[in-house]
């Protein structure tokens, strides 16, 4: 009965009276989906073929599959933290799904989380959508990343939304979190080459966080220590002058999970096994998911430990509280490495 139950509940977000709000509430999801037949016009709505949520449904149905057994515990363990740890509903605004991409040939909206393969994602839902080549692996990054090259949910109606919300497969990919926090430095900082991060991000750390800071670094703000970095997330001026970048935001801030009802959470460290479970209930059997090159030197892991030697237990402290929605929701334990005391 719970099984059932939960899996056919699904958020519905409706417009609120005269405000550009959007107010999510929950209701039964149509269990066939027929009344959809009507309103959109794609080939899997004719009747032709399955939709994915449809062929996730009946996957999770069947029994019959250990890795949709995976996937239903964690949408459960999300459920289930969500309701332990969020309070009562509260307002989504249009631009809050900002994240979520549209791909309205397949039915599918994806929330892409920087540092967990969102440019091999994007790549795939532009040779999905057919607004590029047809081998994700050969779409340049620049052009995955382009403003506009796929839609996003923040531009339809409420109205249009909620008709998206519910019948597409949602999806998302997320990471252990500190491990991303430590990948998301040193691709912005510890590297030369964004130097547009450096310029933007760096020379504001360095200037709010070093005493005595010289006039090179002051300048460019190409040399932020780990610890800095970390001072300038836990400081409170931060995110009071605007959110954090898309890079270092939490997961949670970003796909909002405790709102929009995920249908499949999928894992970086299982990236393989989970993108390709995803493309299967997408039923395009010929598109492989170009997986990112295996990184240099140590573990993901251990980078991240390395990089929290230095810090000290208050912070690792503060900075584990600022993370700890994104460790909980998608169960991820505490890093051992960490002194919290
Ligand atoms: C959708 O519409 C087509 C034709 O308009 C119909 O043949 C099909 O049975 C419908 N599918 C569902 C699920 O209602
Ligand atoms: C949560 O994580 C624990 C420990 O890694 C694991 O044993 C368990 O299967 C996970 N649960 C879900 C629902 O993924």
């Amino acid at each position: 009965m719970g099984r059932r139950c939960c899996w056919r509940r699904r958020g519905l977000v409706t417009a609120c009276l005269g405000a550009a709000f959007l107010l999510l509430c929950t209701a039964p999801r149509a269990l066939r989906l027929a009344f959809e037949n009507r309103s959109l016009g794609s080939i899997w709505l004719s009747g032709e073929r399955r939709s994915p949520l449809q062929v996730l449904y009946d996957l999770d149905q069947s029994l019959s599959s250990p890795l949709a057994e995976v996937h239903r515990q964690r949408r459960d363990l999300l459920r289930q933290t969500c309701s332990r740890l969020t309070r009562r509903q509260h307002l989504l605004r249009p631009e809050d799904l900002r994240h979520v991409l549209v791909d309205d040939a397949h039915g599918l909206l994806y929330c892409y989380v920087p540092k967990v393969a969102c440019t091999n994602w994007k790549r795939v839902l532009l040779a999905l959508s057919g607004r590029a080549r047809s081998d994700p692996r050969t779409i340049p990054a620049r052009q995955a990343h382009a403003p506009g090259s796929l839609p996003s949910l923040a531009d339809f109606t409420p109205a249009e939304i909620n008709k998206r919300l519910r019948s597409y497969l949602t999806f998302l990919f997320v990471r252990e979190p500190f491990e991303r926090l430590a990948s998301a430095y040193r691709n912005k900082f510890a590297r030369p080459y964004s130097e547009a991060f450096q310029r933007r991000y760096g020379t504001r750390i360095v200037r709010r966080l070093r005493p005595r800071a010289n006039p090179d670094a002051l300048a460019r703000g190409h040399d932020v220590r780990f610890a800095e970095f970390l001072g300038y997330l836990l400081d409170p001026r931060t995110r009071r002058d605007e959110p954090f970048n898309e890079h270092w935001e939490r997961a949670h801030a970003l796909c909002h999970p405790c709102r929009l009802r995920y249908d499949v959470v999928g894992k970086f460290e299982t990236l393989t096994e989970d993108a390709s479970f995803v493309l299967d209930l997408v039923g395009e059997p010929d598109l492989r998911f170009p997986m990112p090159p295996r990184p240099k030197g140590a573990a993901p892991r251990d980078q991240a430990a390395r990089l929290f030697q230095d810090i000290s237990p208050f912070y690792q402290r503060r900075l584990f509280d600022l993370y700890k929605m994104d460790f909980l929701l998608f169960n991820y334990s505490t890093p051992s490495y960490l002194r919290l005391r």
